[in-house]
């Protein structure tokens, strides 16, 4: 797809956007396009794509279970406990369907990074990792520690996935909430490139 094909589908994504989430959700979603915009320029990943996952990620976060439910299983992939017990957290899955389906989005590096930004995965590229570490750190989430978010801005884009997946799996792990088996597994598979890097390992 063209940059101007791209442009004009997150137009389109955008408006989808503005009209079924509230304010503050579709403003959350902004800024996680506009920070997901500068963390490809930093990281040499395409920023139209990086805009274009930001805007759509949420996009089906206020839908119904029943449909998010029925969206989601258009993927081929079964439901885990997780999903089962809370459908909502099915609507990456189901704003990743509704991109191919509904806006003709082909491009896997995009559907993957609005598929997985909930949960993560053990195999993502760049963009899937800048997609969730956007969603969870943009300048509109409360309560991060100023210090926790300099030493994240130092990191490599291995380190800040690392640093957020740990967050999150202690800030769930403390109240008692079921962490998804594939974000521990994308957590091991990073410290285990991380442990290999400095080990010289290729
Ligand atoms: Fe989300
Ligand atoms: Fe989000």
């Amino acid at each position: 797809m063209t940059v101007a094909k791209l442009e004009e589908v997150t137009e389109r994504v955008n408006l989808y956007a503005l009209g079924v989430l509230a304010p503050p959700r579709y403003e959350h979603s902004v800024r996680v396009a506009e920070l997901s915009r500068a963390m490809c320029v930093r990281f040499g990943a395409d920023p139209v794509a990086g805009y274009l996952a930001g805007i759509a990620h949420d996009m089906c976060k206020s839908a119904k279970e029943r449909w998010l439910l029925s969206m989601a299983l258009r993927d081929g992939q079964p439901i885990i406990e997780v999903e089962e017990k809370k459908p909502s957290l099915l609507h990456g899955r189901a704003a990743a369907v509704l991109l191919e389906s509904e806006f003709g989005i082909e491009d896997r590096s995009i559907l993957d990074a609005v598929r997985h930004h909930t949960f993560g995965a053990p195999d993502m590229d760049p963009l899937g990792k800048i997609i969730f570490v956007a969603d969870k750190v943009e300048p509109g989430r409360n309560g991060l520690d100023p210090a926790w978010l300099a030493r994240l801005n130092e990191s490599d884009l291995d380190g800040m996935t690392a640093m957020v997946l740990e967050h999150n799996i202690g800030y769930l792990d403390s109240r008692g909430k079921a962490v998804s088996p594939v974000t521990r597994e994308m957590l091991a598979s990073l410290k285990g490139r991380q442990l290999s890097n400095t080990q010289g390992g290729s």
